[in-house]
Parts: structure tokens; sequence; C-alpha cells
């Protein structure tokens, strides 16, 4: 039976409590991590968000009633407890942050009691995920759970300390609204007083954010909730949050320095992490040639080498074709690996091979100063010492090389090395390294849509000294686009945006968009830009990725109370689901599941 808290009141949390309270009477409430009845005397470890305590029951300080009541208590009952805090009789328990003292108890009530869960609440759980995302409210009991969700909390509350200071607003923007431009799949939200109209969710406040600055808000911010429709992985949920920002009257460097100040005191305030300011910065052509990625992890080397020149007349067709069609040959070198069994080196190919490559050459250095490799037959021994020689190759090391189309090759690459330094686990845990990405394209051909798409997003601005290529090579210029990277995640991005008219013109029809179709979609910003518009600049972090990385989490579900999975769906509540006839004939829709496979 539930007893009442009446004429009780917590005092304090489980593990707020320590030697200091020696001799106070206290009141604290929570869950029964375990409780273990030694005959005259039960010991229950009680639990709440700040940590666990230990409390015990012996009939002579507590009475026959109270004890009796000690002694059917299971885990994860709800008890409010009176004691005194006692420092241990036995050794101190070093594992427990309450471990010199216990709290003696006088009264206990049961506020609730509990069924066995379907799985045990303790730390480093074996529990299989989608048992534990099931029962997410049992999950989110466990102590990584509670630490990860109250150091977000912790960083939202200093995210907003920081900008506040520095004189933004923090502004809120609607979640039924129009498609956006990030590109990825919308959600969409039918409409009941307008049938057959759809309002799009955010997948980010953008053009919302631009009127801010239109209207001389000129500072906002927000932690917004967004939301798209793409595939799902480690790092990517379908709602997630941005710490998006907005600014007038700057230019990059601006943005830049307000972010990092706001990346600095979190990761004092969050994790006691310095970090020295100014970032170091990289522009993308630099991060694609030497990391093969626009979000280059740089707490390992094996950096891309083109060695183009070196091998552009040699015997080996794959390399020389390559090069003919205005691709290139690049390698990374693997230091020590030369004795890798070909069964490794045959699984490195088919991973490039997943990343579009059409094989993979290698060439070991053995200890003996010979050479294994699936190309040496068609070199000679002088193309092939240069080749070793341009790689910084030594006796020992395993060279392996990609020839293709650049963007092939930088993408196998990229990913090759961050594979390879995985299994060989040459990367340094420790490091937190902070890159930004400076001068991307703006542009980037799309084989679908046989036209040029924007890389960030059609509001981006061009550099200044590439505006006349918009007219005569559009594929060569930069943008004023950024992007902040964090151990080889990309952490947020933004850019200086367009506010002149005709720039903005030209930039829909370089992206194809007829006039009538860039009104259609975006006609309230450009209508707006028509009233005075100051220039201005922003950026948005993932918040989620941010707290991951600073938790070190492998998954982004580890720092979200109520994630999805892979296909979407929340295992807990079971959305997405069907819904009522009632409510499709309000909307006045028509289901045709025809198309729908399994
Ligand atoms: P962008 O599309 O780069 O920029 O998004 C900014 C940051 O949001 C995070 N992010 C995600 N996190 C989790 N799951 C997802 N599905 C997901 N998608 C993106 C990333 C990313 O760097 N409006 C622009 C910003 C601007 O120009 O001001 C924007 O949304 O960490
Ligand atoms: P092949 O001549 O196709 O038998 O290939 C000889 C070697 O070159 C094999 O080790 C292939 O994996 C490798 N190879 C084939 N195509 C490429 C490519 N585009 N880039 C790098 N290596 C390749």
């Amino acid at each position: 039976m539930a007893e009442s808290m009446k004429g009780l009141k917590r005092t304090h949390r489980c593990g707020e409590l320590s030697a200091a309270n020696a001799g106070e009477t206290v009141t604290v409430m929570g869950w029964v991590q375990k409780q273990r009845n030694k005959g005259g005397i039960i010991f229950v470890d009680l639990r709440d968000r700040a940590g666990i305590l230990q409390v015990i029951f012996e009939e002579s300080d507590c009475g026959s009633e109270h004890f009796a009541k000690a002694e059917k208590l299971r885990s994860e009952f709800v008890i409010a407890v009176v004691g005194r805090v006692e420092k241990r009789a036995a050794a101190a328990n070093e594992n427990l942050a309450t471990g010199e003292i216990e709290v003696r108890a006088k009264e206990l009530r049961i506020l609730s009691e509990a069924e066995t869960p379907p799985f045990p609440i303790e730390a480093d759980s074996k529990t299989k995920e989608e048992l534990r995302l099931k029962y997410r409210y049992l999950d989110l009991r466990r102590p990584e759970l509670q630490r990860n969700l109250m150091l977000r909390s912790q960083i939202t509350t200093t995210i907003r300390k920081q900008l506040t200071e520095e004189g933004f607003l923090e502004i809120e923007t609607p979640m039924l609204t129009k498609s956006t431009p990030e590109g990825a799949r919308d959600y969409l939200v039918p409409s009941r007083v307008h049938p057959g109209n759809f309002y799009a969710l955010p997948q980010s406040p953008q053009i919302f954010k631009q009127l801010l600055m239109c209207s001389g808000y000129d500072r906002y911010f927000q932690i917004a909730r967004c939301f798209r429709d793409e595939d799902l992985r480690a790092d990517r949920q379908p709602e997630f949050t941005q710490v998006d920002m907005e600014l007038s009257f700057v230019d990059v460097d601006d943005v830049i320095d307000a972010t990092e100040k706001m990346v600095e005191r979190v990761c004092r305030d969050a994790i006691g992490l310095e970090i020295t300011l100014p970032l170091p910065r990289m522009t993308w052509l630099e991060a694609m040639e030497r990391f093969g990625s626009d979000k280059p992890d740089t707490r390992f080397g094996m950096e891309l080498v083109n060695v183009s020149d070196i091998v552009k007349s040699c015997g080996f067709g794959v390399f020389t074709d390559a090069i003919e069609n205005g691709g290139s040959v690049r390698g990374i070198n693997v230091k020590g690996q030369a004795e890798m069994p070909r069964k490794k080196i045959d699984a490195l190919t088919e991973f490039a091979k997943g990343y579009g490559a059409k094989g993979l050459a290698y060439l070991s250095v053995q200890p003996d100063g010979s050479y294994k490799s699936s190309f040496a037959k068609f070199m000679t021994e002088e193309e092939l010492q240069a080749l070793v020689v341009a790689m910084g190759g030594e006796k020992g090391d395993l060279l392996l090389f990609a020839a293709d189309k650049n963007a092939l090759v930088y993408s196998v690459l990229g990913a090759l090395r961050i594979e390879v330094a995985k299994q060989l686990e040459l990367i340094d845990n420790s490091k937190f390294n902070f890159l930004w990405i400076t001068e991307f394209p703006l542009l980037e051909w799309s084989e679908d849509d046989n036209r040029y798409v924007a890389m960030h997003h059609p509001f981006t601005m061009p550099m200044d000294e590439d505006l006349p290529l918009l007219d005569s090579d559009p594929g060569k210029v930069r943008a004023k686009a950024y992007d902040i990277v964090l151990n080889g995640v990309e952490l947020g991005g933004g850019s200086v945006r367009i506010f002149q008219p005709d720039v903005q013109e030209k930039m829909f029809e370089v992206l194809g968009f007829t006039k009538e179709a860039a009104y259609e979609r975006f006609g309230f910003l450009i209508n707006a830009f028509k009233y005075g518009v100051p220039p201005h600049a922003g950026l948005a972090i993932g918040l989620d990725r941010f707290v991951m990385l600073l938790v070190k989490a492998d998954n982004i579900r580890e720092v979200i109370a109520f994630p999805k999975v892979k296909d979407a769906s929340c295992l807990m509540s079971e959305a997405p689901n069907v819904v009522d006839d009632v409510q499709l004939k309000d909307l006045q829709i028509k289901l045709d599941l025809s198309d729908t496979h399994d």
C-alpha cells in the first residue's frame, strides 16, 4: 500500500550528503537500488539523481513497524526515510561519493511499490538497447543517462548565459511552417482548415532568423528543434536540436569569434576542458587534399598524398587512365603495417569498394627493402622507388592507393584513413580537436538533377573575389561558408548570407530556379529584402552532437531523453502509428497503400 508523504519534506538528495552532515537528522526520498537483509540489520541502497546512499535499519532504532516495512522493500520501490547521518562504522566504500557515511533510519514510508523491472537499473548495462528503449523511462534512471541529461541541461544553461551576455535575444520561430531550404526531405503536417494543404516542420529556422535580421533584432539565438526525414546514423536523428544563431552587420570572423567563445565556455563549464582560442582553421580544399574529408579527424596523421605526377606516365593502366580522365592517384601510408595479411588488405579493398572505389592498389615495403604489391610488375624499379619516397615510405610500411575522379578518391581514402585508424587503435580518445573548415565551394554538381545545387543553402554569399566567376565558372566559386568540426564530426555550420537582390537572383538562376519557383518557396524572404536588409550571417551547432562528443558517447541516442531508432520509430510510444478514420476524414485524407512493401 502506498503511504503518503504528509508531514515529511525532503531535506537533501541522497548523493548530496557527506561526512560534513554527520550528526544531522535528514529526510531523503528515492528509489531502492538494493535491499540486503542480514537478519537483525537491513541495508538499503537508496538512489536518486544525485547518487546512492546507504541506509541502515535496526529494530532498536526504528521500531518493529518500520523494520517490518524495511523487510518488504524490493528494488525500485519509492521510499522516504527519516534518519541520522553517521560516519560508517565499517570501512568507507570508495566507489560511492557518499561512501564515508550512512543514514541510520528512524522512520520509513513506502511511497510506491514496484514490479520487478524488465532489466536491472545499473551502470554499464548489458541489456540490449531495444529493450532499454522500449522501457526508456527505466533506462533513464541509469546513472550514465542521468549524467548525460544533467550535463546537457547544464550546457544549455551555459549557452543561454553566454549568448545573452553577448547581446543575443532568444526568439522562438514557428514549428508549423513552409518547406525550408536545407535540402533533406520534409516532415509534413496536413491542414484541416485548408484541405489538401500541408505545413512542413522546420529543417532549421533559417528563413525566419534571416527575417528577424530584416526586422532589426540584430543578434538572435534559439535552442531550436529541427526535423529532417533522412537516413539515420549514429550522429543523426529525425528530430534534433540546434543552437541556432544569426547576427547583423558582421562577416565571417565575427560569427566564428562568437561561436568560439561559446564553445570555449561550454567546454570549461561542462567538462573542465580548457581549449585554446582562436581555434585552428583550414580551407575546404586543404582539408580534402590532406584528409579526404570536409570534417577531418586531426587526432592522428596518415594524411593523403597526391602521387599523380609521379605515376602519370608509369606502366600501370589503372593509374594512368584515372589521370588521363581528369582524376588523380592518391595514397595513404599505413606506418609499420607491411606485414598486414592479404586477407585484411582484401577486406580494406572491399571497404573501399563500398565507397565506390573500383579497387585499392597496395605496395608494402618489406623489412628487407623488397616490395610486395598488386601493381609492382607494371612499374620500373625507379618508378616504384620514387613512389615510395613521395609517400614518405620506409621499410615496414604499407602504402594504399586509390585512382579515380578526385571527389571519389577523396571520399574513399578519407573513409579508409578513419577505418584503418580505428582498426589499429591510432586515435587518442583523450583529445578534443576542434577545427574550422572555411571557403567551401558554393555549389555542387548534382548528377541526379543534372544541375548545380547549393552546397550549404541558396542564401549563402559567394566570396567577394569569386563573384565574377558566378557567370563564367560557377563550379569554381567559393562561399563565405564555414563548418566547425570536432574529432571528425561536423559540429555546426553556417554562412554569410546574400543580402543583395541582384546576387540572390543570379544565385537562383545558377541553381536553375525560375523566378516563379523562387518566389513560390522563398517569396516572403525575397520581398522582405526589398525593405532594407542588413548584411547578416549565422551558424547552427548541433547540440545533440556537441553533448555526445563531450560525454564521449558513441551514439547521439545516449544524450537524447526519448530518441528514435534507425527506422525513425519510437520503441516506447510506438510512434508513428495509424490514426482513426475520423481523424483522416477531418483532414480529407484517403490512404492509398498499394505501393507499400515491407
Ligand atoms: P546544417 O544543415 O549544417 O545548417 O545544420 C547545422 C548542424 O545541425 C546538426 N545536424 C544534425 N544533428 C542531428 N541529427 C541530424 N539529422 C542533423 N542534421 C544536422 C549538425 C549540423 O552541423 N540553417 C543552417 C545553419 C546556418 O546556415 O546558420 C543549418 O541548418 O551538427
Ligand atoms: P586489376 O588490374 O583490375 O586487376 O587491378 C590491379 C590492382 O589495382 C588490384 O589490386 C586492384 O584492387 C587495384 N585497382 C583497380 N582499380 C583501382 C583503382 N581505381 N584505384 C586503385 N586501385 C585499383
